[in-house]
């Protein structure tokens, strides 16, 4: 298996689906290769595909004040997305785009062997969780896939757009807190 740094530098050059004619950067993931918690969004935003990294956006600063919550940054987890390259005009990635990407967050997903998964939003659920997904219903309940707890909240941009889902974001990012106190606490210990 291919390791980070060769997989980064092959991600960066896909040419696997349209979505590269029109990117500034591939926005491939970031932090902590040691991590036990990944998060995973949908797709890069017009930030994130300026600067090249993940949530660098104003969803992004929305999930680091969710982060910090939870006593977490982002040198202790990892975050990635299904699609690593922007959907012009920020629409959802396509089906074709989710299924031709994906097999490298499944790499970065097999380099990291996370005890516990993150999906921010429905179209991450989908494709990590179950393909029907209910993200007004199902965010913050708990699934289990081969020894990795699995759960979905909803993406930061939501948040944004109708804060009235807030208060139940705080009480799944509690849950989410207590299920890797019992599960990796390590995250909460290890120096960075
Ligand atoms: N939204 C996402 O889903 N991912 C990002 O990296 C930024 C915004």
């Amino acid at each position: 298996m291919l390791n980070w740094s060769e997989l980064e530098t092959q991600c960066k050059s896909c040419r696997e689906c349209g979505l590269c004619e029109t990117r500034t950067n591939v926005v491939f993931g970031a932090g902590s290769h040691n991590a036990q918690v990944l998060f995973i969004g949908e797709g890069p935003g017009e930030q994130e595909d300026l600067q090249g990294k993940p949530f660098v956006g104003r969803a992004g600063k929305l999930l680091d004040d969710m982060l910090s919550l939870i006593h977490l940054d982002r040198e202790r987890i990892y975050i990635a997305n299904i699609v690593k390259c922007r959907p012009p005009g920020n629409r959802d990635p396509q089906r074709t785009e989710q299924d031709v990407c994906i097999h490298w967050l499944r790499i970065q997903t097999a380099l990291l062997k996370p005890k516990i998964v993150v999906c921010l939003g429905r179209i991450a659920a989908q494709k990590i969780i179950n393909e029907s997904f209910k993200i007004t219903q199902e965010h913050g309940l708990w699934y289990e896939r081969q020894g990795c707890r699995l759960t979905a909240l909803y993406h930061p941009a939501a948040l944004l757009r109708d804060p009235r889902r807030r208060p139940e974001t705080f009480t799944d990012l509690k849950q989410l807190e207590a299920m890797i106190r019992e599960v990796c606490p390590e995250t909460y210990e290890s120096p960075t």
